[in-house]
């Protein structure tokens, strides 16, 4: 092995796939496609499609990143997991999505706490097919090295926890999924827009700013946008100030009390329309 670099980034080693290996992607792959038809936003699968990542396997980060590069300028490096946030930011702020290499193995096919390749490839990668996300991506890369030095790390990472990895958007057809970490998880795929106890409130910058999230279990609050212009829009300005407007205000839980003067939340959006699994009981 050579030494670690400073931006951390590897050779995904496309051939040392075994095949078992490919063989979980695909399981996971095929299970996804199935649930997230109609329940993944319409950017999404329009990402995943230009991008033809198979069923077949594992893809090839080189491949990937040629198409990703034609679309929007982004690329995908390897790295060998999360990486410390300074290098992630630089990253992101230079249109570079870090991506783990390795794949959970078949007895974690439902559950695992840290990034794998399908996560970060079939969760994030698709919507850096579409010019806005793929802007807000980078926007946030250049905010995270600003937050770092302004010691209000937490708070963007609220922001990113809510919007790209838990993200949920309004459409006429009902509400959809944007974020990676529903996408690449086959219950809460399910569970974050036809089950009753989680809260879906509209996009609040400062509310986000201020929420906790868990990481070891679904989430029990979504935030809902309307489009991924209102997001850019929403996060253009400097959050210098907004960082210093909310340090003086107490944390929520995610499982804080709706201020209905405050809050706008969706009772039952979307869900009606969403398919088979709806029951009235839900709204
Ligand atoms: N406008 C933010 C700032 O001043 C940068 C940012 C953009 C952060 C998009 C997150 C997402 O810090
Ligand atoms: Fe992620």
């Amino acid at each position: 092995m050579t030494a670690v670099r400073p931006d951390f980034v590897i050779e995904q080693n496309w051939g040392g796939y075994s095949q078992e290996e490919h063989a979980i992607w695909r399981l996971l792959f095929e299970r996804q496609q199935r649930l997230l038809v109609g329940r993944a936003c319409h950017e999404y699968l329009e990402g995943l499609d230009g991008l033809d990542v198979a069923a077949s396997g594992i893809p090839d980060f080189r491949r990937l990143s040629d198409i990703l590069d034609r679309a929007t300028g982004w690329r995908i490096v390897a790295v060998p997991g999360l990486v410390p946030d300074d290098v992630f930011f630089a990253h992101l702020a230079r249109r570079r999505f870090p991506s783990t290499c390795f794949i959970r193995r078949r007895d974690q096919l439902d559950y695992l706490q840290e990034p794998d390749i399908f996560h970060d490839i079939c969760g994030h990668v698709p919507l850096l097919m579409n010019p806005v996300f793929a802007d807000y991506l980078q926007a946030y890369g250049e905010g995270g090295l600003k937050a770092l030095g302004l010691g209000h790390l937490q708070r963007l990472a609220r922001l990113y926890w809510y919007t790209v990895e838990f993200g949920l958007i309004a459409t006429a057809e009902g509400l959809r999924i944007y974020g990676s970490g529903i996408l690449s998880s086959a219950g809460e795929s399910v569970y974050c827009l036809e089950d009753p106890r989680p809260r879906r409130l509209r996009f609040d910058l400062r509310r986000i700013m201020r929420t906790r999230y868990r990481i070891d279990d679904f989430q029990q609050l979504y935030f809902v946008i309307d489009s991924f212009q209102q997001l850019f829009d929403a996060t253009r300005p400097d959050f210098a100030p907004i960082y210093q407007e909310i340090a003086v205000l107490p944390d929520l839980e995610p499982t804080a009390p709706i201020d209905r003067d405050l809050d706008r939340e969706f009772v039952d959006v979307g869900r009606k329309k969403i398919g088979p699994h709806i029951s009235a009981a839900q709204v």
